[in-house]
């Protein structure tokens, strides 16, 4: 069964103190999983161990990291490897979010080495796609997609991509407030599906779980979900107020 998942992508925000009342408000909010749906709290690398410690009583919740590096270890000061998330039990780790490929410049070829190392060490890659407005408007964002994915995620066998899950983020909705219509997102996701299937076939892509991220809030998530190729979100803003996020994961 294809898993339903709402993610939090927390960012660069809150205190320690803020992001334990966050979860626990969200674990207060008596949301209710159902069998196959996953809820990922992904918070900024410091919080990582109290989230898995607050979340570890919780079936089907589950710890995200925001990053990993593309090494397994060295003199890359300042970084954090795929291991040291591994060794205090984190779960999932978004790879390829757009902040980071416009801020850090994580090219398609960087992102397939740190999914090499999220998945030799046990993590599940929520690995981000999507295009500018500029090629939404030129409409080729078909081809752009797929070569987000052709770079980065088919080297890897069938069983690899297995433990992959896709992330459709419009760069243009991003924080704007300006969500893609359902069917603009239930065409990408149809459009992803399809090329996984291409390249793996029909089985691993019906496996293949695909969330929408990008301005997704409690008014259009239940249609966001409704299509059928459309499995659950990644939640930036709205994953940080805990009303709104559980009014999101009620959706799936
Ligand atoms: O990773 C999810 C994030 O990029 C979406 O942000 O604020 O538009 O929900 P937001």
């Amino acid at each position: 069964m294809r898993k339903k998942i709402v993610a939090a992508n927390w960012k660069m925000n809150l205190t320690l103190a803020q992001g334990e009342q966050l979860i626990n408000d969200i674990l207060a909010a008596g949301i209710r999983l159902a069998e196959g749906q996953e809820v990922v709290i992904s918070t900024p690398f410091p919080y990582l161990v109290k989230a898995k410690s607050l979340l570890k009583n919780y079936p089907g919740f589950y710890v995200g990291a925001q990053n990993c590096y593309s090494e397994k270890s060295g003199a890359y000061t300042g970084e954090v490897s795929a291991e040291m998330l591994q060794s205090i039990g984190v779960d999932y780790v978004i790879l390829g979010h757009s902040e980071r490929r416009e801020y850090f410049q994580e090219s398609n070829e960087m992102l397939a080495k740190k999914v090499d190392q999220a998945l030799a060490f046990g993590l599940k890659p929520i690995f981000c796609c999507g295009e500018p407005l500029a090629i939404r408007q030129a409409e080729t964002q078909n081809a752009y997609v797929a070569k987000q994915l052709e770079e980065s995620l088919y080297y890897l066998t069938e069983e690899q991509l297995k433990q992959v899950v896709i992330a459709y983020e419009p760069i243009w909705a991003i924080g704007t407030g300006l969500t893609a219509s359902a069917a603009q997102a239930q065409d990408m996701h149809a459009f992803i599906r399809s090329q996984i299937a291409a390249k793996y076939g029909r089985e691993a892509a019906l496996c293949m779980s695909i969330l929408y991220g990008g301005s997704a809030k409690p008014g259009n998530a239940e249609e966001l979900f409704a299509c059928p190729d459309v499995d659950g979100g990644l939640i930036g803003g709205a994953s940080l107020v805990a009303t709104d996020f559980a009014a999101i994961v009620s959706k799936l």
